[in-house]
């Protein structure tokens, strides 16, 4: 498939995204209930989400214990999806009208309203039932080339938002949860399908690119990069602070042992293998093993 027809199939995908978009558009702020208090007697995240799922350490939980880790790992993954926004808005906002953008600006004008939205209400969610954790994810360092950087950018949101989706997609069904987690999870997972097929698309025109003007190796290295992200993207659901909060003994003892543990590798994996699998099919990354 030529070049330009690639360009063209990309063009008419966003237009139709964009349609969608526009014809989905609400009103975020008036759109969902916020009682005074969520009930305490019901986990706020599905047992099988949780970080101690599949371990040892889950089946000494007592069920009010079971019960405050659900509402402390709701917290922390919605805090993690704010600190996460704000900083691919950062990153989006920087490139809306650079050159080479021209075509995905219009796209992005409503990928960034929707993302402004999404910080809100997970936000929302921390301060009045629990508490907004802060950003404590490792920071991996910038590309020199700006064609580089700009496609790690873009590589980290569609990541990013396909591992918070594994989530999303679960809490929305789950009838357990309070029916508020259901419709944040239901929205969220709604519009990020939009985003997430916008980003598979661009991030491979982009990779194409990149093949026209760098090494092999340079491109090797930058697929190095890419599976350290995922495996400090996974590392960064398991959140010291919050387990403290739910009255967990030894809360980094736990978090190493939790990460070390074969059931929570695998449980990576699963989370990941969508994202691996597309990266690895388009040769964006060369295999699927992930560093730990
Ligand atoms: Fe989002
Ligand atoms: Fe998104």
């Amino acid at each position: 498939v030529s070049n330009e027809h690639k360009g063209a199939r990309l063009q008419h995908a966003m237009d139709r995204l964009i349609h969608v978009s526009r014809a989905n558009h609400y009103n975020v702020y008036q759109a969902f209930d916020w009682p005074d208090a969520l009930p305490g007697d019901r986990p706020w995240m599905s047992p099988e989400l949780l970080s101690l799922h599949g371990t040892e350490d889950a089946e000494r939980l007592s069920d009010d214990q079971r019960l405050a880790l659900s509402r402390c790992e709701a917290c922390s993954f919605f805090s993690l999806n704010v600190h996460g926004i704000r900083e691919l808005l950062l990153e989006v906002v920087k490139r809306i009208h650079a050159v080479g953008f021209e075509g995905e600006s219009e796209y992005l004008h409503h990928f960034i309203g929707e993302e402004n939205q999404h910080m809100w209400f997970f936000a929302q969610f921390c301060r009045r039932y629990g508490k907004l954790y802060p950003d404590k994810r490792l920071k991996l360092a910038d590309q020199a080339e700006p064609d580089l950087q700009a496609f790690t950018v873009f590589a980290r949101i569609l990541v990013f938002e396909e591992l918070v989706d594994h989530f999303n997609a679960r809490m929305a069904t789950d009838d357990a949860l309070p029916a508020l987690v259901q419709q944040l999870n239901r929205a969220h997972h709604r519009e990020e399908s939009r985003h997430i097929a916008f980003g598979r698309m661009l991030l491979v025109a982009l990779h194409d690119r990149l093949r026209a003007r760098h090494a092999p190796e340079r491109l090797a290295d930058l697929g190095t990069y890419l599976q350290r992200y995922m495996t400090a993207s996974v590392q960064s659901l398991y959140n010291p602070s919050a387990y403290r909060d739910a009255g967990l003994p030894d809360p980094y003892g736990l978090r190493e042992r939790l990460l070390a543990h074969p059931s929570r590798r695998a449980a990576h994996a699963r989370m990941l293998k969508h994202t691996v699998d597309f990266l690895v099919k388009h040769r964006i990354v060369s295999d699927t093993e992930l560093p730990s």
